[in-house]
């Protein structure tokens, strides 16, 4: 498919082609992802619980990032990479400048960052220095505590307000890029319809312009899993051939499904 970069992306919103991302943090997946045909691969602090059993990804470090970074860049060649900027990596304009320097010189092409409003400044920054960015809206898990657990969010017209106009606003201050998770299908549809950049959903229904899951949760390898994951292992006899089965299923509009997505 040839080297995936972010006006990929863009075309494929203008065309209505759904676009797929899955989470690596090591050589061997990143490459089995990469030849599955996945658009974009996140190295995501998901890695505190499904690489270090964490019960939050509250724990992990830059340095964590920057290793699990480097090991994935050596084997995707053609998707596109971004990486998490972990809890309290981004608290000060200084210390974001420092971290997400970190993370592109290990190889990411974008960084990744959960917030709205209050990142407004801290995006212009760093896309004014050539750091692209996708930021992250709804269930925000670096936030865990202060939500009282992985909560849906955007249930109430307020809260639905707040985050389309959280999501308005990142996209005014650069941001390339959006990740909703764990909100209701119609407003991450009226989202997705109302941005000009692509939006990646998570628990988000089957309106946004990508999806994206934890590798090792459409794997079928999580003891606990949320309601939109499906294990696309079933009926496959390779994890190549499960990674396919996601990356088709999205393209095809086979997933997710009503059954998927909070109402
Ligand atoms: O860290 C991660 O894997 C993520 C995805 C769940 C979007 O942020």
């Amino acid at each position: 498919m040839g080297k995936i970069t972010i006006s990929t992306l863009d075309q494929m919103k203008t065309n209505g082609e759904k676009f797929v991302c899955i989470t690596a943090y090591d050589a061997t997946f990143a490459r089995l992802i990469d030849e599955a045909g996945a658009e974009t691969i996140l190295v995501g602090d998901s890695l505190g619980m499904v690489l270090q059993g964490h019960d939050s990804t509250i724990p992990v470090s830059i340095d964590d990032m920057t290793y699990h970074t480097r090991c994935v860049v050596r084997s995707a060649p053609e998707s596109l990479i971004i990486a998490d900027m972990p809890f309290m990596s981004y608290a000060t304009a200084e210390q974001t400048m420092t971290n997400a320097t970190l993370l592109m010189q290990a190889g990411a092409q974008m960084i990744k960052m959960e917030g709205g409003t209050w990142l407004s400044d801290t995006i212009s920054n760093l896309v004014e220095r050539g750091i692209p960015v996708c930021a992250h809206l709804g269930l925000t898990p670096q936030s865990v505590n202060a939500f009282g657990g992985y909560k849906v969010q955007g249930r109430t017209p307020k809260e639905a307000k707040s985050i389309l106009a959280n999501a308005v606003e990142i996209q005014d201050a650069g941001a390339s890029l959006l990740v909703l998770e764990c909100i209701p299908s119609e407003l991450a549809t009226d989202i997705s319809d109302k941005l000009d950049i692509p939006v990646i959903g998570i628990g988000a229904g089957p309106g946004t312009d990508g999806q994206v899951l934890v590798m090792h949760d459409l794997l079928g390898l999580s003891q606990h899993t949320a309601k939109f994951v499906h294990n696309f292992m079933d009926g496959q006899s390779s994890i190549q051939d499960g990674l396919t089965a996601f990356v088709e299923a999205v393209k095809a509009g086979d997933y997710p499904l009503a059954e998927h997505s909070y109402q």
